[in-house]
């Protein structure tokens, strides 16, 4: 987590620095600060809280320097203060870095580094770079950066600044990390959004890889020392894309994007009733299916599970990600592991990845953020092109998401030598349109919402396809509402959740057509009987739930297998405004990040 950036060049740094970092507050929020080289001095700015506190600071426009480092922190180790902020300094204060990761041997190190006199000052793993480097430092910023990394074990994104020296050095391991090239004017940052004002060409630096930047040359290298050639991406997305477009929040904006990131996700994969996805995998090798994530992700690779097994007939099983990679795995060549991953940098994603590569799975990546680190390490892929998300809270990640393994799941069918329907293929075309239905639904909502925006408690119910949606629904509400909210299978809610339900209680059920549907209505009255308060997601038309729900939302019908894509709208739209009506920060929940680059 924590988010970077630096600039090198002609311009006055400390406006881009700032500009940047708001761009990459969703990467974390509870510190901030700024660190610029003006007259062989290191002038530092820091501050408690968002970035925002930062800018305000009137200090921050008497910087006039041309080069600078600044970071925005979501706190691993020690708590969110001003001290604990970085940029972090050596000793004598010429060395400053920002470091995204975590140091896992930075308390062995800091014995040594105290024992030889360094006085450490703040509470985090990332100060003890600066002090290694400057033990290692003979006026040479690279050559110390190299030394100090040879020491640390664990992750990070780095840039480091020299009071002498004219150039940022960066490196990574395990933390993202781009290089930004333009016109006499160099940046680094942790993501695309912090410079694409600036720049569209862009560097991706793998793990064990530094580079020395000055404002009109750049050089990477290996950190065993040789020399590496890359290749200058040049970015598609526009600034535009990325701008709230008039949406009170990022999360309400991409929200309604639904229906235009799904036909992104369709796009050219029909072709005449037929699936067309490039994915270099021979299916008929694959005897298991294991299928990765974290999060809102971890919930469509759920719903994976169920389409997997239903349309191509292969076992499936899901874990999380960070149960995986600890807990011995048996995995061998005839599997495939799949990982889901909007940001396609989770920690504990790609390290499950590697885990199942080490014991020679397959892999194949559905990911959102083109040339992120994941996209980089599986065999072969699914892009989502459900354009940038920004709010912490997933919504067009997921619906696309979900469409990506039913758009994987029928070409598998097709390559096990059998034909989809035509009917299904048109209702596959027919998802974006839709949702848009179902976003019509938003004014309903609103009110909804406004009935229900004090409740305590939630509980979201859903069977089959919909059980792992009644997941996803009551993670929306907890994550920005912070009202507790939990999801179950309805048939579970008799071994427990069922003692919950009082006149005060809303159980909100996922109860759209399916095979399950009278056992829908069974759960229903069980709920019914204890007085709690049933909201039912329903498709038009329905008259026999309409009799026992409190509230009813209309969604579209569609097949079963398709309906949790249609049937969440409604749940993110509720949580957004119950959460809005609360006059909380929607796109920054409180002790959230978007993207979680450590374990
Ligand atoms: C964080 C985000 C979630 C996301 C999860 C997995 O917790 O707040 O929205 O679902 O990480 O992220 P990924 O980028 O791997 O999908």
């Amino acid at each position: 987590m924590c988010g970077i950036i630096g600039y090198i060049g002609q311009r006055k740094t400390a406006p881009i620095l700032i500009n940047g970092l708001a761009k990459l507050e969703y990467r974390g929020y509870d510190s901030a600060g700024i660190c610029v080289l003006e007259d062989q001095e290191l002038k530092t700015i820091k501050k408690k809280g968002m970035i925002a506190e930062l800018a305000k600071d009137k200090n921050i426009n008497n910087l006039s320097a041309v080069l600078g480092i600044a970071h925005t922190r979501w706190a691993t180790h020690g708590e969110p203060n001003e001290r604990n902020a970085h940029p972090h300094f050596d000793c004598d204060g010429n060395i400053a870095i920002v470091h995204n990761g975590i140091i896992e041997n930075h308390q062995a190190l800091k014995k040594l580094l105290e024992k030889h006199g360094h006085k450490i000052k703040s509470d985090t793993d990332s100060e003890i770079i600066a002090h290694l480097i400057e033990k290692f430092y003979k006026d040479d910023l690279e050559e110390a950066v190299i030394q100090a990394l040879n020491l640390i074990e664990g992750a990070f994104g780095l840039a480091a600044l020299h009071k002498n020296e004219n150039r940022i050095v960066v490196a990574r391991r395990g933390s993202p990390l781009i290089i930004g090239v333009g016109d006499g004017e160099m940046f680094v940052a942790s993501d695309i959004p912090a410079i694409l004002e600036y720049t569209k060409r862009v560097i991706y630096l793998n793990d064990d890889e530094l580079a020395v930047i000055e404002k009109d040359k750049y050089q990477i290298k290996k950190l065993t020392g040789e020399n590496v050639d890359k290749e200058i991406h040049e970015i598609k997305w526009t600034v535009d894309q990325i701008a709230k477009q008039g949406y009170k929040y990022f999360m309400l904006k991409e929200i309604f994007e639904q229906p235009e990131a799904l036909l992104n996700t369709l796009r050219g994969r029909i072709k005449e009733n037929q699936i067309k996805i490039s994915v270099d995998l021979d299916i008929t090798k694959i005897k298991r299916i294991i299928i990765v994530a974290c999060g809102t992700s971890w919930h469509s690779a759920l719903i994976g599970k169920y389409l997997l097994e239903l349309i191509t007939g292969i076992k499936t099983e899901v874990d999380y990600a960070s149960e995986f990679r600890y807990r011995q795995p048996i995995v061998d060549s005839d599997d495939l592991m799949i990982v889901i991953s909007q940001s396609g940098e989770t920690a504990d994603t790609l390290a499950a990845l590697k885990e199942a590569k080490k014991k020679g799975a397959k892999t194949l990546g559905i990911v959102n953020a083109v040339g992120s680190t994941i996209t980089r390490e599986v065999d072969t892929g699914i892009y989502l092109h459900a354009g940038p998300e920004i709010g912490v809270a997933s919504t067009k990640a997921f619906t696309s998401q979900v469409l990506a393994l039913i758009i994987f799941a029928l070409n598998t069918k097709q390559n096990q030598g059998e034909k989809i329907d035509k009917e299904i293929i048109r209702e596959l075309a027919n998802i974006p349109d839709k949702i848009s239905q179902a976003l019509k639904q938003d004014k309903k909502i609103i009110k909804l919402a406004d009935k229900f925006k004090d409740a305590k408690n939630f509980l979201y119910l859903g069977r089959g396809f919909n059980f792992p949606v009644a997941l996803e629904g009551a993670l929306k509400l907890k994550e920005i509402s912070y009202i507790h909210a939990e999801g179950y299978p309805a048939a579970e809610i008799k071994h427990g959740p069922i003692a919950l339900i009082d006149k005060n209680m809303p159980v909100v059920f996922i109860a759209t057509k399916s095979n399950l549907s009278q056992k829908i209505i069974s759960n229903m009255q069980e709920v019914k009987s204890r007085n709690g308060i049933i909201i039912a997601l329903v498709n038009k038309g329905d008259k026999d739930i309409k009799k026992i729900a409190d509230h009813v939302i209309e969604v579209p019908e569609t097949l079963d297998e398709f309906s949790p894509i249609i049937n969440v709208i409604p749940l993110q739209l509720l949580a957004y405004h119950i959460a809005d009506l609360k006059n909380l920060n929607v796109d920054k929940p409180r002790n959230l990040a978007k993207s979680v680059t450590v374990e």
